[in-house]
């Protein structure tokens, strides 16, 4: 759905209600703590969310990366693999990824304490600037003005890369396995970037040559409990701005992507992790890995808690150009996009929102 439609726009001074709630420096959880029991006008959608599973769906794949280093059977095998992933729909899990579960754990635990903390300690990380030079900050919508929809998530945000934060810039529920994960999900990443340059039939180290895992941001959301989640989103549908994303997801659910012209689950898997495709990975390589579509649904269930791990420098300025790879054009393929910095992108995604387009469809050639 697109949200951007002038026509659906409630008659209701939203702008009032948003200040109202900004105001209290609170957040989603806040609402839901105080009791609500309906959901408040700006989080509602133009019209409800369809949250009965369709069925049958295409399956997301699952690669194991057991072996994968010391086999280059394996290793090729897992290649095609990832190849054929990126190329269709841009998402797959992985398992055997070398992070271990009690790890994945204490990070989900991490940020969920972090947001279950009174609202009086989670006041002094709201409202901080983004611009990177602040390494934590927290906040509930970071388009609550131009978003069209308030959606039903709190978010902490955290920069790990280029530069890591001290222990002291990052609050005590989660410091010691924020670092640690982070850690291990940058070794993680890195083995990505060569898998997936091979993909594409280049040299191992070529996308981290070009320097896409110099940046790391670590977001870690919280979706509270919903009264009436089919009246509501958690987060709208969009694509990221990234390079790819590593995502851990709770055992709640709630997580869609587009594919094939419907929303398909992608189901939690005890210890697995979802890598997906992000815009300016979709821009060097000229659209043939996809930067895919996806929205998280409002639930009942929750809390559900997510983490996930952006591939980017965000907003930091760096002269780096980014444009489609040389090695993969062609007469017959033409590169698609102009050059970009990923402070230029970061900056228009941040300014257009969440509506449900793409902003990569702002830098074609
Ligand atoms: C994101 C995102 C999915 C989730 O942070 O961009 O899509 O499950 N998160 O929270
Ligand atoms: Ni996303």
């Amino acid at each position: 759905m697109v949200l951007n439609d002038t026509s659906v726009q409630p008659d209701y001074d939203r702008k009032a209600e948003l200040i109202a709630f900004d105001e209290t420096k609170s957040d989603v959880k806040g609402l839901v703590d105080s009791g609500v029991t309906e959901v408040p006008r700006i989080f509602r959608l133009p019209s409800p969310e369809n949250l009965t599973s369709q069925q049958p769906q295409p399956t997301l794949p699952t690669i194991d990366l057991e072996g994968m280093n010391a086999d280059p059977i394996r290793r090729k095998e897992v290649i095609r693999q990832v190849k054929d992933a990126l190329e269709s729909r841009g998402f797959f899990q992985i398992v055997n990824h070398g992070i271990p579960v009690n790890v994945l754990e204490g990070m989900l635990k991490g940020v969920r304490d972090f947001h279950e903390q009174d609202t009086e300690v989670k006041k002094q990380w709201y409202p901080r600037d983004l611009s990177g030079k602040t390494r934590f900050a927290y906040l509930s919508n970071f388009d609550l003005y131009t978003a069209l929809v308030t959606n039903w998530r709190d978010t902490m945000y955290c920069f790990m890369a280029p530069n890591s934060p001290q222990p002291h810039e990052l609050p005590p529920p989660c410091r010691e396995i924020l670092l640690d994960y982070s850690n291990q999900v940058m070794k993680l990443g890195v083995c990505l970037f060569e898998l997936m340059s091979e993909a594409l039939g280049l040299d191992p180290n070529h996308l981290l040559d070009m320097g896409c895992a110099d940046g790391l941001a670590v977001l870690g959301h919280y979706y509270p409990s919903c009264p009436q989640p089919e009246l509501t989103i958690g987060t709208p549908n969009h694509t990221d701005n990234d390079f790819i994303t590593i995502l851990l997801q709770d055992h709640i659910g709630g997580l869609k992507i587009f594919y094939q012209n419907q929303w398909t689950d992608v189901p939690p898997i005890l210890g697995a992790l979802v890598v997906n495709a992000g815009d300016y990975l979709q821009l060097i390589t000229n659209d043939k890995f996809v930067s895919s579509q996806h929205k998280v649904v409002a639930n009942k269930a929750g809390p559900r808690v997510s983490v996930a791990s952006f591939f980017t420098t965000g907003l930091i300025q760096t002269s780096k150009v980014y444009e489609p790879i040389a090695e993969l054009l062609s007469k017959d393929n033409p590169a698609k996009y102009r050059g970009i910095t990923i402070k230029e992108y970061a900056d228009y995604y941040r300014e257009k929102g969440l509506d449900g387009t793409s902003a990569l469809l702002h830098f074609t050639i």
